[in-house]
């Protein structure tokens, strides 16, 4: 499926939600059954007043990565940067949190809510990579929904 064709199927799941994190279970499952490159989707949030993210819904193999101190890999990084952050290559990165053996890229893009950074979607693919500006808006998307459940 393309991203335009998953754009409304968000909105949908978006505008239907009754529970934030079975919408937020429902947009992983989406993302990963329909983007043949996302092999694990998942949400990081803040963790409450902690300089830390807590795991939140995701969709793949499970991870023992479920706290992530700011600062510390790729989604760590992207807590404090504020930025996205697409790794064509998790070998060539020094500060990574490996999830699992097989992933070869990733690709985590903030969610901010009224200007404040709370957490982010983050993508592990088993292609190396794989990811374009067209992932980059679509994930933005995505975040930007998200955004108004919170
Ligand atoms: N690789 C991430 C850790 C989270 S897992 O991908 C699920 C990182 O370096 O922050």
């Amino acid at each position: 499926m393309t991203f335009d064709d998953l754009k409304p199927k968000i909105t949908a799941l978006i505008a239907d939600s009754s529970s934030k994190d079975r919408t937020l279970q429902l947009i992983c499952n989406l993302l990963k059954a329909e983007i043949p490159h996302y092999d694990w989707v998942g949400f990081y949030f803040k963790n409450g007043n902690k300089n830390e993210l807590k795991l939140g819904p995701y969709s793949g193999t499970p991870t023992d990565h479920t706290i992530i101190p700011f600062g510390k890999g790729i989604c760590g990084q992207v807590a404090v940067s504020n930025q996205n952050f697409v790794v064509p290559d998790v070998k060539a990165q020094d500060n990574y949190i490996a999830c699992s053996i097989s992933v070869k890229s990733e690709i985590v893009v903030p969610l901010f809510v009224n200007g404040k950074n709370i957490g982010q979607i983050d993508i592990d693919s088993n292609t190396t990579d794989p990811f374009t500006d067209a992932d980059e808006r679509f994930l933005e998307f995505v975040c930007q929904m998200v955004a108004t459940l919170m």
